[in-house]
């Protein structure tokens, strides 16, 4: 959500919109972000967690989108402070020096931050969806959020079973 800018909920369906403009512009953000985050990864599986996410990120913009249509609205232009701030803690990892593997699992923890940003964004929006009676949009909400929660649990096995073990080596 933008902190300079005035906001003003009259009604559910204000908040609603509210909610999406912030996932849309965390989620073009992270468009951006995730192929820099694949390159800076070393490990080939993690790699892939991310590329395979960037799909998935386009496809829960475009999910957005059919939900703005869907209220008749096209997304303003409010700032996710937020994932501005989760992004540039991530660059901070992409540039980092060292070990591969400690900066792996540096660059899971980055990405897990995100995910659950996401997840609780993602969570709201469809309980207000359901809410409002927009059923179908709650149920385009559900299937992101199913998917970054599947993104988060596939970066903790990475994490568990090969990063952490090879970062202790
Ligand atoms: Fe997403
Ligand atoms: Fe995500």
């Amino acid at each position: 959500m933008g902190i300079f800018s005035t906001t003003e909920f009259n009604s559910m369906e204000d908040l609603l919109v509210n909610q999406l403009e912030d996932l849309y512009d965390a989620e073009k953000r992270l468009t951006d972000a995730l192929p820099k985050m694949a390159e800076a990864a070393s490990s080939g599986s993690l790699r892939n967690a991310f590329t395979t996410h960037l799909q998935q990120t386009r496809d829960h913009i475009g999910r957005l989108d059919v939900a703005f249509r869907r209220l008749g609205r096209t997304p303003g232009h409010e700032t996710c402070q937020a994932m501005k701030g989760l992004i540039s803690e991530g660059e901070q990892v992409i540039h980092a020096k060292g070990d591969p593997s400690v900066k792996d699992a540096a660059l899971i923890a980055a990405a897990q931050r995100v995910e659950h940003y996401e997840i609780s964004g993602y969570g709201s929006a469809r309980t207000f969806s359901q809410r409002l009676g927009y059923s179908d949009i709650a149920d385009l909400l559900q299937t992101t959020l199913q998917e970054e929660s599947a993104t988060d649990k596939l970066l903790t096995q990475i994490a568990e079973q090969q990063v952490n073990v090879k970062a202790m080596a």
